[in-house]
């Protein structure tokens, strides 16, 4: 069975960040295939990885609402389109959204594309959607069931007060979703007390577990200023130990 995982919380926390780190352990984990899903319309998880995007399925959409080639129908045709927008990379694939076809809009294309992506899920032990900011971006994703929906948080008590809205937003959505977990992100190294309160308040009070704290690293910051891909991070920089050791936690190993 393939298992969702998605991203969210407010713009900024590294919720893009998050899912390098989360795609770095699935493949040191050997827990592949994995698909990651760049879903922001400003697609930039591409970057963290160092892959360069040429097809988005935001073009796809576009390119059939024209003329089909001839002899082809229109599943065969989505099916190639599909596999050309797929980054195919060691023990993963990436695949961009690209821009939106606006709200609101359920038109044949998208239909088509929802079932097409339902197809190519069932290849992939593990599914990473990378969002942007919103919960409304995950109801418009087609997906049935998120297993894993890590809520991003920046170090602050404002930023704390806003992934416990999240998590009590994400009841109501036409999805399900099987277990929520607060990551507070570029913490202070050691934890303040005074947040470490704020943050076992928010984990006691929300519908939501504490994955854990992963502190402010200079090491991501050069890897990024330098293009090098976060897959790239040797396993005993601290972010990284500091990453494996919460998903260890949280993910079955059998
Ligand atoms: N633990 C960390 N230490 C240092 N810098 C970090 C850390 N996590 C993220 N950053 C930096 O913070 C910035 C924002 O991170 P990121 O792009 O992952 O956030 P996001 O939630 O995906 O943003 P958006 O809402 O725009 O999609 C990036 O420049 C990233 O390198
Ligand atoms: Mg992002």
């Amino acid at each position: 069975m393939t298992k969702v995982i998605a991203l969210a919380g407010k713009g900024g926390t590294g919720k893009t960040t998050i899912s390098a780190l989360l795609l770095k352990y699935l493949t040191a984990r050997t827990m592949t295939p994995v698909l990651a899903v760049d879903a922001d319309a400003n697609a930039n998880l591409n970057e963290l990885l160092n892959l360069d995007v040429e097809m988005t399925l935001g073009k796809i959409r576009k390119e059939l609402k024209g003329e089909l080639p001839i002899g082809m129908t229109r599943d065969q045709y989505m099916e190639m389109k599909i596999h050309q927008a797929l980054i195919e990379e060691t023990g993963f694939d990436l695949m961009v959204m690209g821009q939106p076809d606006g709200p609101g809009c359920y038109c044949a294309a998208n239909q088509y594309l929802a079932m097409t992506m339902d197809k190519l899920a069932e290849n992939y032990k593990y599914i990473i959607v990378d969002n942007e900011a919103g919960m409304e971006h995950l109801s418009r994703m087609n997906l049935r069931s998120i297993d894993y929906l890590f809520i991003v948080s920046d170090p602050s008590a404002r930023g704390i007060m806003t992934a416990r809205r999240i998590a009590d937003i994400t009841e109501p959505l036409k999805l399900e979703i099987k277990q929520q977990y607060l990551l507070v992100n570029r913490a202070p190294d050691p934890v303040p007390p005074a947040l470490q309160t704020k943050i076992d308040e928010a984990v006691a009070e929300a519908d939501m577990d504490l994955a854990g704290i992963i502190s402010s690293s200079d090491d991501l910051i050069n890897q990024e200023l330098s293009r090098a891909s976060y897959l790239d991070l040797a396993e005993d920089t601290q972010v990284i130990t500091q990453a494996f050791a919460i998903f260890d936690a949280i993910f079955d190993h059998s």
